[in-house]
């Protein structure tokens, strides 16, 4: 019966913490509420004739914004200066008009959409790729370009991926990005995952991905 007082005292302490985190989370979750509906608007004035209805995507117009490993992966960085600059010789125009408090409250939208934890930080600072350009390039031929053109020049070369050997992407890509994305692929688009178990059209091995990368690298210039 002594320990009773005690135990009712720490009650009310924990109780007492309870309530005030929950009205913090409550305001800081109010502000959020507000980008992401503020984001919400701005994307269905902008971007959804091309990127659609929950930015799912469709094939051969413009890539899904709210896939899984895409969320997972990239840096809100890399999400906003795509949006800013657009990326040049494709479609995805620059919507600077929108301004950096614009372009952060779609990407609060997208990520209102996201189901596996942000890994993006991570990934983003994964070593720069160390290959063989010219492996990476016979690799590249054989099982990327039908999908993303013999120069990584996308839509406009008739396959469903994007241009991922112009400088829109690759300036703003880093290697773990990109390395990530063929380890793991984007699911429920074409862009299977070339590596492991579940490894679509090829199984790749580390060194294989990195000679790629660094081949892609290379496109640039172009
Ligand atoms: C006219 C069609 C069109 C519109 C409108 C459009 N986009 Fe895009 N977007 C594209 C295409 C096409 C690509 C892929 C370009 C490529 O081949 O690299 C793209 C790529 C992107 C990417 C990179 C995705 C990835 O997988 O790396 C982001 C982010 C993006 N768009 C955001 C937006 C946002 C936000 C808006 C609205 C403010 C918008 N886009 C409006 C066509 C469009
Ligand atoms: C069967 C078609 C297909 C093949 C083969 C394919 N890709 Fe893709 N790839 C895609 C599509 C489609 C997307 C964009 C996903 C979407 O539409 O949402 C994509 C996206 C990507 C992206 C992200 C680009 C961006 O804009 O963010 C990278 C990087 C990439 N692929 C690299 C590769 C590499 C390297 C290979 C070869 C090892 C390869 N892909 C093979 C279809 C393919």
């Amino acid at each position: 019966m002594q320990a009773l007082p005690i135990f009712q005292r720490t009650n009310r302490l924990t109780l007492l913490i309870v309530l005030l985190g929950a009205s913090f989370s409550a305001s800081v979750s109010a502000a959020g509420d507000a980008a992401v509906k503020m984001g919400k608007q701005l994307y269905e004035e902008n971007c959804i004739f091309c990127h659609q209805e929950n930015g799912v995507g469709q094939v051969g117009i413009a890539p899904s914004l709210t896939n899984k490993e895409l969320l997972s992966t990239a840096t809100d960085k890399f999400l906003i200066e795509t949006i800013r600059d657009g990326r040049m010789g494709t479609s995805m125009a620059s919507f600077n008009m929108l301004g950096t408090s614009g372009a952060q409250a779609i990407v609060a939208y997208l990520r209102s959409f996201e189901k596996l934890p942000n890994r993006a930080a991570e990934v983003n600072m994964e070593p720069d790729a160390f290959g063989d350009p010219r492996f990476g390039k016979q690799w590249y031929e054989q099982i990327c370009s039908t999908c993303h053109g013999m120069a990584g020049e996308g839509y406009e070369a008739g396959g469903s991926g994007t241009a991922i050997g112009k400088s829109g992407f690759l300036s703003k890509a880093s290697d773990g990005f990109i390395r990530e994305t063929i380890k793991i692929g984007r699911s429920n688009t074409p862009m299977h995952g070339f590596q492991g178990p579940t490894a679509g059209l090829a199984d790749l091995n580390d060194r294989e991905i990195d000679d790629i990368i660094v081949y892609l690298r290379s496109l640039q210039t172009h």
